[in-house]
């Protein structure tokens, strides 16, 4: 690292590519110009990316040919009709195999421009400058694209790795804090999945990282890149562990396609998801009470709801999550928490404990007063009581639990 600017090289054999991070990292042509195979670039973007950051790039890559292809902003754009959209407009110019494909824009821009370059003229070279947090961390890095189907979101696509990646901090500037927040999900992710220490980390720097402080977000950026990087040149094709990436995305696509795209970010949906995967771990004996709360705690103060939406039955959730891309010959297979920084693929566990993690969110709870009352006066921390508040009657399983430790570790003769 120099200048504040870190590399992250995703080792791919002679697919290998750098993610570049930092603070205007996007305005320096050296970043960009070596992967502009021959000096002819289509730029997909969407038209709220456009105004803020197309004529920074275009900038940039002086002395080459640009076109632009602008897409409606929006989920419900990632579809093969927007995809088309961009085919005819690189044949109508015409792009040939040497042009280079870059997508400009958060991972709804990014899933759709790779598949194009995945598809067009049978693969042509494409570079990501993912503009969200969330595709800084995530979307732009490990060459999976796509667009959604009616009945089922990113079922068609391919994966196709980009030349490079270019995450600038700088335009996070402008993004709006509840999209920061749905980035930090993913982020939060890689500590749960594979590294404790990054996790502790957040815990301590979580509101620099919201307040955009410069050297913390990018640091955030590259530890979740390195981490997504290794995982994906370990299993580039989700034959086995890649599948981890997908902590909380199983519940959480469930929740999505019941709501209907756009109620909650696909963060948000995440953070939900991952909350309802700890509460299973929890009931398999494998994570803590402690670390339950740990992660709710780290997610509310990251700006992420941690309550799914309780009208939901345990019946639509089995309906929903049967669709998932994880599913193998009908059973669902789950990422899960041994503790935090440890994650498995599970499909051992029995239907009646998922059910009770499911009907255990589906209730929609309040504490009574004098439950309520009975927490106040055994002074639990405000984060426990404003999580005791709204906590589903599930998450009374492991509050309880962490309550009798606390209570325990008062104890005299626990200090001993
Ligand atoms: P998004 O692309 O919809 O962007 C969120 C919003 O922020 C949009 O309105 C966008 O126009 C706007 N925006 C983008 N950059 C901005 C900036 N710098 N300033 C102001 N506004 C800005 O959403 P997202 O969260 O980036 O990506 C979600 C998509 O990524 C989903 O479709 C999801 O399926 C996909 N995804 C893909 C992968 C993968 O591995 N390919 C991984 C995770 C998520
Ligand atoms: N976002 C999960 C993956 O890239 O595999």
């Amino acid at each position: 690292m120099s200048d504040g600017i870190h590399i992250v090289d995703v080792d791919l054999g002679e697919r290998c590519y750098p993610i570049i991070i930092g603070p205007g990292v996007m305005k320096e042509p050296s970043n960009l110009l070596p992967y502009c195979s021959e000096d002819q670039v289509m730029i997909v973007t969407n038209e709220t990316v456009a105004p803020l950051y197309l004529d920074q790039l275009k900038q940039t890559l002086q002395g080459v040919e640009v076109h632009v292809t602008l897409l409606p902003d929006g989920e419900e754009h990632k579809s093969l009709q927007t995809a088309e959209t961009i085919f005819d407009h690189l044949l109508e110019v015409p792009c040939d195999r040497t042009t280079t494909l870059i997508a400009l824009g958060g991972g709804v821009v990014g899933d759709i421009a790779g598949f194009v370059a995945g598809c067009y003229q049978r693969g042509i070279d494409f570079i990501q400058i993912p503009t969200t947090l969330l595709s800084q961390v995530d979307s732009s890095v490990g060459g999976k694209t796509g667009v959604n189907h009616s009945m089922g979101k990113n079922m068609i696509g391919l994966f196709h790795q980009p030349k490079c990646v270019i995450a600038d901090t700088e335009v996070l500037s402008t993004l709006p804090a509840r999209e920061l927040s749905a980035g930090l999900a993913e982020v939060i992710k890689y500590g749960l999945i594979s590294d404790s220490a990054f996790f502790s980390w957040l815990e301590t720097h979580i509101e620099g990282v919201l307040n955009l402080e410069s050297d913390l977000v990018a640091y955030a950026i590259e530890r979740s890149c390195r981490t997504k990087g290794e995982v994906v040149a370990a299993d580039e094709r989700e034959g086995g562990q890649r599948a981890l990436l997908n902590l909380g995305h199983t519940f959480g696509h469930a929740i999505e396609a019941a709501e209907g795209y756009g109620v909650h970010l696909h963060g948000e949906a995440v953070a939900m998801g991952t909350i309802m995967a700890a509460d299973l771990s929890f009931r398999l004996g494998w994570l803590e009470s402690e670390e339950v709360a740990r992660i709710a705690n780290l997610y509310q103060r990251a700006g992420l709801p941690v309550i799914p939406p309780q009208e939901l039955t345990a019946e639509d959730y089995l309906r929903l999550m049967a669709v998932d891309k994880k599913v193998k010959k009908g059973i669902i297979r789950l990422i899960l928490l041994k503790k935090i920084g440890e994650a498995e693929i599970v499909s051992d566990y029995t239907t009646a404990q998922l059910k009770a993690t499911l009907d255990s969110f589906s209730k929609a709870c309040r504490l009574s007063c004098h439950r309520l009352l009975a927490r106040i006066l055994l002074r639990a921390p405000s984060a426990d009581i404003i999580f005791g508040l709204f906590a589903p009657r599930g998450m009374f399983a492991h509050f309880d639990d962490f309550r009798q430790k606390k209570q325990q570790s008062r104890h005299p003769a626990a200090r001993r």
